[in-house]
C-alpha cells in the first residue's frame, strides 16, 4: 500500500523497549541488544514507508537514561552517529527528513555533530519524517515550553489570558508535527515512561510482547491491523 488511508496512522511513536533483556537472554552485553535494536529501526522504517505512514518518532534516549552505566551510555552515544552515517543513504532514497527532539545540548559533541549534519542534509524532504527523541523527557519538554511562554509573558509579547492548549503545542520541540495517532511499546511493559506526554493525549496505545530487537515486519503488521480495528472518538461520540 502506498497512499495513506484513514485506517493507517499518519504518525507513529515508538518506545523501543527490551534491548537489554534480549541481550541478557543470549548472554550478550547490553550494547549488542541496542545494535540488534538498530536493525529493527531499519526494518520499521521500511515497513512504515510501505504502509503509507508519514512520520515515525522513536524514543531513542530519555533524560533518565543518562543514569545508566557509563559504558552503556557511551555505547549508545557512539551507536547513533555510526547508524546515521551508515544509513544516511536510505534516508535520501526514501526522501525522509531526520529530526530530533529533546535536550540536544546534553549530547556529546561528536553525536550532536553527526546528528546536525544529517538533519541539515535531509531538511528539504517533506514526504516522510524520522524523529529521534534524544535526551528527551515529556516533563522536560513541557517545562521548556512553559519557560519560553513565561519569557513571552514577561516581555509583554503574550498575555496570560491568551494562553490556550494550542499555545503549549506551539512551544514544543517540534511544534509543527501532528500528534501521533498510534503509540507502540514493545517488551510487554505498559507504561508511558515520560514519552510525549502532551502529544499522546488522544493516541491509540498498542503494547507488543516482543523485545524491540524481535519486533520486525510481522509484529508491525499486527500493530497496524489492531489500529485499523479501533474507533477513535477524540472525546466525542460515534457518527453512527
Ligand atoms: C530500551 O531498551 C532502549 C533504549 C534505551 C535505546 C534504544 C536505542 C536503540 C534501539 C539504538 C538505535 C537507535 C537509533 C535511532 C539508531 P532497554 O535497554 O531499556 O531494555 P531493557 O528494558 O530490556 O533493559
Amino acid at each position: 500500500m502506498s497512499a495513506q488511508s484513514a485506517s493507517i496512522p499518519r504518525h507513529i511513536a515508538v518506545i523501543m523497549d527490551g534491548n537489554g533483556r534480549w541481550a541478557k537472554q543470549r548472554g550478550l552485553p547490553r550494547i549488542k541488544g541496542h545494535e540488534a535494536g538498530a536493525e529493527s529501526v531499519k526494518v520499521l522504517m521500511k515497513s512504515a514507508r510501505e504502509a503509507g505512514v508519514e512520520i515515525v518518532t522513536l524514543y531513542a534516549f530519555s533524560v533518565e537514561n543518562w543514569t545508566r552505566p557509563q559504558d552503556e551510555v557511551s555505547g549508545l552515544m557512539n551507536l547513533l552517529p555510526r547508524m546515521l552515517s551508515k544509513h544516511e543513504k536510505i534516508l535520501h532514497q526514501n526522501e525522509t527528513r531526520l529530526r530530533a527532539i529533546g535536550r540536544l545540548d546534553q549530547l556529546p559533541p561528536k553525536t550532536r555533530k553527526e546528528l546536525d549534519r544529517v538533519m541539515a542534509a535531509t531538511e528539504h524532504y517533506t514526504t516522510r519524517q524520522l524523529v529521534l527523541a534524544l535526551s528527551y523527557g515529556g516533563r522536560a519538554e513541557i517545562t521548556d515550553a512553559m519557560k519560553s511562554i513565561a519569557e513571552k509573558v514577561k516581555s509583554g509579547e503574550l498575555s496570560p489570558e491568551d494562553i490556550e492548549d494550542q499555545t503549549i503545542s506551539d512551544h514544543l520541540y517540534a511544534a509543527d508535527l501532528p500528534d501521533p495517532d498510534l503509540m507502540i511499546r514493545t517488551s510487554g511493559e505498559h507504561r508511558l515512561s515520560n514519552f510525549l506526554l502532551w502529544q499522546l493525549s488522544y493516541a491509540e496505545f498498542y503494547f507488543a510482547p516482543e523485545f524491540w530487537p524481535d519486533f520486525r515486519e510481522e509484529a508491525f503488521g499486527k500493530a497496524l491491523t489492531e489500529y485499523g480495528r479501533r474507533q477513535r472518538r477524540f472525546g466525542g461520540v460515534n457518527a453512527c
